[in-house]
């Protein structure tokens, strides 16, 4: 992508000319040349034992996950929003739960918050189809309240099928919902940032971030999100070249 047009979608992120810089050198990404030591967190828990989804395939799991009924959600959802993007995709973005919009068009972040979502995407070079995005929560919770933990361990299993049929190198946990309910925790989104932590039994490494909706709210806060996705490469690119970034 051109620096113009990447710059562009910065401007949709709303993130200043201090941090477009920081696109070339960011403090936290490089000092003196050499990388930025990484603070590394304790493994998560181990997900919950798997069901009958963690056998399934792309399509029978889809087909599941859309006649799924393990929770009260199902009487209430338009239809259940299983997933979008790249099933080999190298990057994966986990956020909540479906919205109205979502809902309504059976397609993870594809509302206001969506949008800005695409933008964070674009900003790091990134098409939607480049990566694959999915939530905690298949269904729409009534009024967009927070999900419910028996909701989110119903819904588990699905979502670790899909997170071990895509074998990201790296997860971005979009929100502090998505962030708690994935680690286990209820650590504020403020501590769990700047991290590399080991998702399940198998270890994905996941980073954090702030939900666009919040970003939304609070516009203040998106240098401190594009921060995130700055950490997030770097992450990455380690992971690629093969180092050890978790303990
Ligand atoms: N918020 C989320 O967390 N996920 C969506 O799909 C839409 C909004």
């Amino acid at each position: 992508m051109t620096d113009t047009r990447r710059l562009a979608y910065l401007d949709a992120l709303g993130v200043d000319v201090y941090v477009r810089r920081g696109l070339e050198l960011a403090p936290e990404v490089t000092r003196a040349g050499q990388p930025a030591p990484m603070e590394l967190a304790v493994p998560a828990p181990a997900f919950a034992a798997p069901g009958v989804e963690a056998t399934l395939d792309w399509e029978p799991l889809r087909a599941m996950v859309s006649a799924c009924t393990r929770c009260s959600l199902h009487e209430t959802r338009t239809q259940a929003v299983f997933g979008v993007g790249n099933r080999s995709a190298k990057w994966m973005f986990i956020g909540e739960a479906p919205g109205a919009d979502e809902d309504r068009q059976g397609e993870p972040f594809v509302g206001r918050a969506g949008q800005l979502l695409t933008s964070m995407l674009k900003a790091m070079g990134f098409g939607r189809d480049d990566v694959y995005i999915a939530n905690v929560l298949k269904c729409r919770p009534p009024g967009n309240r927070d999900p419910k933990p028996e909701e989110a361990g119903q819904c588990r299993g699905y979502l670790e099928r899909q997170i071990d049929l895509v074998a990201p190198t790296l997860i971005v946990a979009v929100g502090r919902i998505a962030a708690q309910n994935l680690l286990a925790t209820d650590t504020a989104l403020a501590r769990l940032r700047g991290k590399v932590h080991a998702l399940g039994t198998r270890g994905w490494p996941l980073v954090v971030t702030y939900h666009p909706a919040y970003l939304l709210r609070s516009p203040g806060e998106k240098r401190k999100a594009w921060q995130d996705l700055l950490f997030a490469r770097q992450v990455f690119a380690r992971l690629e070249a093969g180092e050890r970034v978790l303990p």
